[in-house]
């Protein structure tokens, strides 16, 4: 771990079944940059389901970047989705407006709307739109950016969106040229229109965004600026999850930066309980690692034990970082 943070990769994914301890390793990481590194560092949670604020034990949310009380350098934002929604949904409701106003035809717009905001996909699109945002824009800002992302579901969606959504720009893209240039085609005051393609609302809007989205994908796609790390523990359910999610990431070019082990029981502590409830726990843990070696050796950035408590606050969070380097 410590040689992938002595590196000047700048965005740092954290990823893995639900539970498994992403939000705190995510936390250590960027503790750790910020206050023995002396990196700007920005931790940006985009689970719906926010832990920051209680890990840190201080009110991170809001949806607005929030410095850590305590810390050097250190600031946090908890991605808002209700926030995130609303507005992609104003968006793309006015983006439908204007390319609907071009048909001439008065239709009732709402319907179609409905049709665009509510699928499943759109939650994703507006996530994604907002990492874009996060990308660029924060990155400027910041000299390292780690990123708790929600259970794996969602985060797959969000890196398989990076593909679609550049292929569903051009070809939307392509369509609103065609529709500007048929009207061209078809009316008399051919310089008129030219010059209303010129200034087209929607195209300008679409063609921003898909800058935008090349800009990112070439930042998430160059493994000497990202890393995405995958958090296990030594579950079957657990391992064969992180698999299936380094063939994903591979599959979108997206560099995989290994594997973190969390919540390893100390042989110890094993030893020391008389009922031997946590030594046959120990043992299956033991036999999950050489699974674990198997799989993702060389790429084990590190093996963190399991406490005997949740990890809140700064003290714990410096405790865990400091296993997570050595
Ligand atoms: N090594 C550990 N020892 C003890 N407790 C731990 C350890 N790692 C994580 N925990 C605790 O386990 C719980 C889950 O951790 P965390 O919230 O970081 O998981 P997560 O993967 O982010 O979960 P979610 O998928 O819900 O976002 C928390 O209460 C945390 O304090
Ligand atoms: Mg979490």
């Amino acid at each position: 771990m410590k040689q992938l943070l002595s590196q000047n990769v700048k965005y740092i994914f954290f990823g893995g079944k639900g539970g498994v301890g992403k939000t705190v390793i995510a936390a250590a990481t960027a503790l750790y940059l910020a206050e023995n590194m002396g990196k700007r560092t920005l931790l940006a949670s985009f689970n719906p389901v926010h832990s920051l604020t209680s890990v840190f034990g201080q009110d991170l949310s809001g949806g607005v970047v929030k410095q850590i009380s305590g810390v050097k350098n250190l600031w946090a934002l908890e991605v808002q989705y209700d926030d995130i929604v609303e507005k992609y949904k104003t968006r793309i409701t006015n983006l439908l407006k204007e390319m609907l106003k071009m048909a001439e035809v008065s239709v009732d717009i709402q319907p179609l709307i409905d049709i665009a905001t509510t699928n499943p996909a759109f939650h994703e699109a507006a996530a994604f739109d907002k990492m874009m945002d996060v990308v660029l824009k924060e990155g400027e800002n910041y000299d390292r950016i780690v990123f708790d992302m929600a259970a794996v579901a969602n985060a797959i969606r969000l890196i398989g969106l990076s593909k679609l959504y550049g292929a569903w720009l051009q070809r939307t893209i392509k369509m609103r040229i065609e529709t500007l240039t048929l009207k061209e085609q078809l009316s008399f005051r051919k310089e008129k229109i030219k010059e209303q393609i010129e200034k087209d609302p929607v195209l300008m809007e679409l063609q921003d965004l898909y800058n935008r989205y090349v800009k990112v994908r070439s930042i998430l796609t160059n493994p000497d600026l990202t890393r995405f790390i995958f958090v296990t523990i030594p579950t079957m359910l657990s391992i064969s999850v992180v698999q299936r999610f380094i063939e994903m990431v591979r599959a979108y070019e997206i560099p995989y930066g290994g594997v973190v082990v969390n919540m390893v029981i100390p042989p110890e502590e094993a030893e020391r309980d008389a009922t031997g409830f946590l030594k046959s726990k120990y043992e299956e843990q033991q036999r999950n690692l050489e699974l674990i070696r198997k799989a993702f050796s060389p790429n084990i950035l590190a093996v963190v034990k399991q406490f005997p408590e949740d990890i809140v606050g700064l003290e714990r969070l410096r405790t865990l970082a400091t296993l997570l380097v050595s």
